[in-house]
């Protein structure tokens, strides 16, 4: 296994998904019982245990999604066409963008692949990264020869948002900030107001990737989604997402980017194209609206958390 696909997969214990690990078998009053009970999961086993290291929600897909997702493969003869252009719309809506602010993705990991394909064409380039973080951005980079440069973490394991600063400040090229808020493997919580002035700063030469895979799992008050900035109108910054976490969909591969049309374009030049699975775009689209689910998954996790 090459150095950062063991770092993607690595055994850090993130307490946000190990809550979720351990939960499946807590009552959480959100959901009832009953239904909790009848979400149908592959259950673990010796041979097949629940991989913490992987960050899959332990839950299960919620049942309205599993029969979205079951009534799908019958269709699985036809492209998704109209369900894609619903889930799209659906989304845009709910980040209140126009259409070309969004682009569906295979997983968010697709869409860091896409940006990291789209800026590495640029003449001069680099990542810049918390030493420990999710290991999709330096795998791609380093498929594409983008040097990263790594900034070692503070005391508690939190993101050095002045080291990284000054890493992109000595350098002159384009810089790829990645940045994954709650970050991964730490659990830890960047303030908005250390991160957003910078951004809102318009450093030259400077594109800041909001990773936010685990923002539904925040209680900290200090946390706010830089969704607001792109809906404000800055161009420097793309906000990634993903159903894999708080929806149990990591097989079902669906994910999207949020940012300027210019961001975007350059990311959809990367792709096939919003080609998405039938299955994972139906239950995709139930999932968004069922809300006990949500809130069954988020507090069976904080309750684990707490644990
Ligand atoms: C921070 C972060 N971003 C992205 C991903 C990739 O998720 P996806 O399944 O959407 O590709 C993960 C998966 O663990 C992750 O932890």
């Amino acid at each position: 296994m090459s150095n950062s696909l063991a770092l993607r997969r690595r055994t850090f214990l993130n307490f946000s998904l190990l809550g979720a690990a351990v939960s499946a078998a807590l009552p959480v009053k959100a959901f009832s019982q009953e239904t909790a009970a009848n979400i149908s999961f592959l259950a673990p086993t010796a041979e097949n245990p629940i991989r913490i290291n992987f960050n899959e929600n332990a839950l299960g897909m919620s049942p309205s999604a599993q029969a979205a997702a079951r009534d799908a493969v019958a269709k699985g003869n036809r492209y998704a066409k109209a369900e894609i252009t619903q889930l799209h719309g659906k989304l845009c809506d709910m980040y209140k963008v126009p259409k070309n602010f969004l682009l569906l993705t295979d997983g968010s990991s697709e869409g860091i692949r896409a940006l990291m394909g789209a800026y590495s064409r640029l003449p001069k380039v680099q990542l810049v990264i918390p030493e420990l973080t999710y290991g999709d951005g330096e795998h791609f980079a380093n498929l594409y020869n983008v040097p990263v440069v790594k900034v070692p973490m503070l005391a508690d394991w939190k993101v050095d948002v002045a080291g990284l600063k000054k890493a992109v400040d000595g350098f002159d090229g384009f810089s790829i900030v990645y940045f994954v808020n709650p970050n991964n493997p730490t659990s830890t919580v960047t303030p908005a107001s250390e991160i957003e002035p910078w951004v809102k700063s318009k450093p030259d030469n400077t594109l800041f990737i909001a990773d936010e895979a685990y923002a539904e799992y925040v209680s900290d008050p200090k946390f706010k989604s830089m969704a607001g900035l792109i809906q404000d109108g800055l161009d420097n910054v793309v906000l990634l997402k993903t159903f894999s976490k708080l929806y149990a969909m990591a097989g079902m591969r669906v994910g999207f980017a949020v940012g300027a049309p210019s961001i975007i374009k350059m990311m959809k030049d990367q792709v096939a194209g919003e080609k998405l699975n039938y299955p994972g775009v139906t239950a995709a689209l139930v999932s968004l609206d069922d809300e006990p689910f949500q809130a069954y998954s988020r507090a069976s996790n904080l309750e684990s958390r707490k644990i």
